[in-house]
């Protein structure tokens, strides 16, 4: 059976269900990790995502009452973003093969409230979903690498050359910054990602303010100036469930200032800020040779590579 589950006001054995379906995923691969808590999908569930795409919808499927598999659609109020859906859909190992995901799959667009393109961006190489993806049409649009820096001893801060400038907050953008701090968030739609139809350059002072109110934990933000204008940014994030690991998001250096060692500089110089943080992750397409660099220098590891997939939402109910 599927149907629809707003998660706001799913009764706590629905969520936990969610939980542990995709907890059983996360865990996959990886039989000796500690589990997530299910306060951590929780938040995850109920706010934005890092693009600023809103809580997740659902259809489940269930099994005798019980959630076996589910579909998640985020939709963005951005209008540069209203084009697109970002969906994920996951099915207990044990009922897997049965035409569970398909169903799912089939129900997304009831979630959506016509976009027209969904990509979904967990796409694991080699995995279940790949073959998935693959046999309902969806085409790979950007590889991704995820990287993990374990805190030991923190990286020397290179020198600021001439000209420039690093200003350095916790939470809101003090008003003076946040047009240059958008210009820079919004720079980050020159880095490769392929050929995703998000649109990263998405950011207003107002979708930057509202963000910001929302926030559940620490944002940390290393501004790059020079001579008054953005240069480049760099922002970390704290865990709202487990307030030692954090996750390095957006880092961006403006064209006219690349090709001097500005993009480790102020990724060194955001270790320094994280206070109380032992363990960074991060994301970048496999295909931006330096920012993988950067951050290898910084003592970042690769632990995987997965893809970003894309269809359009017309394809997905044949
Ligand atoms: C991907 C996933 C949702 C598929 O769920 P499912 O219920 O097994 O999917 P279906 O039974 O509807 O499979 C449909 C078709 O996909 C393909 N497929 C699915 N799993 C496959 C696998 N492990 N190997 C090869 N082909 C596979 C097959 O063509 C299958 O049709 P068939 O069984 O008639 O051969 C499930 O494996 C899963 O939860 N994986 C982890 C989450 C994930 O990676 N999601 C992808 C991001 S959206």
């Amino acid at each position: 059976m599927i149907e629809k589950l707003d998660f706001g006001s799913a009764s706590a054995e629905d969520r936990y269900a969610l939980y542990e379906v995709a907890e059983a995923w996360a865990s996959e691969d990886a039989p000796d990790r500690d589990p997530a808590p299910v306060e951590s999908y929780i938040a995850m569930w109920e706010s934005r995502n890092d693009l600023g795409f809103e809580p997740a919808r659902f259809v489940v499927a269930r099994e005798n009452g019980k959630i076996v598999g589910y579909a998640q659609a985020e939709l963005s109020e951005a209008e540069a973003n209203a084009h697109l859906a970002l969906v994920t859909v996951v099915v207990r190992p044990q009922h897997r093969r049965r035409g569970i995901g398909t169903a799912l799959l089939r129900a997304t667009p009831s979630l959506l409230d016509g976009q027209t393109v969904v990509e979904s961006w967990s796409v694991g190489a080699g995995e279940p979903g790949e073959h998935f993806a693959a046999a309902h049409g969806f085409r790979v649009v950007t590889s991704m690498t995820r990287q993990r820096l374990v805190l030991t001893d923190l990286p020397e801060l290179g020198e600021l050359p001439d000209g420039y400038e690093l200003v350095t907050w916790n939470g809101a953008a003090p008003e003076e910054l946040v047009e240059a701090y958008v210009e820079g968030l919004n720079s980050i739609a020159d880095a490769p990602f392929g050929e995703t139809a998000l649109d990263q350059a998405y950011n207003t002072v107002e979708s930057v303010r509202e963000e910001e109110a929302q926030a559940l934990s620490d944002r940390w933000v290393v501004l790059l100036l020079h001579g008054g204008e953005v240069a480049g940014v760099t922002v970390v994030e704290r865990d709202s469930v487990k307030h030692d690991i954090a996750e390095q998001q957006q880092t961006v250096v403006l064209p006219a200032h690349r090709g001097k060692g500005l993009g480790r500089l102020i990724k060194a110089r955001m270790l320094h800020e994280l206070d109380g943080v032992g363990t960074i992750y991060t994301r970048t397409s496999s295909q931006n040779e330096h920012m993988l660099r950067v951050n290898h220098s910084l003592g970042f590891e690769d632990r995987y590579t997965y893809m970003a997939v894309q269809a359009k939402t017309a394809d997905l109910r044949a």
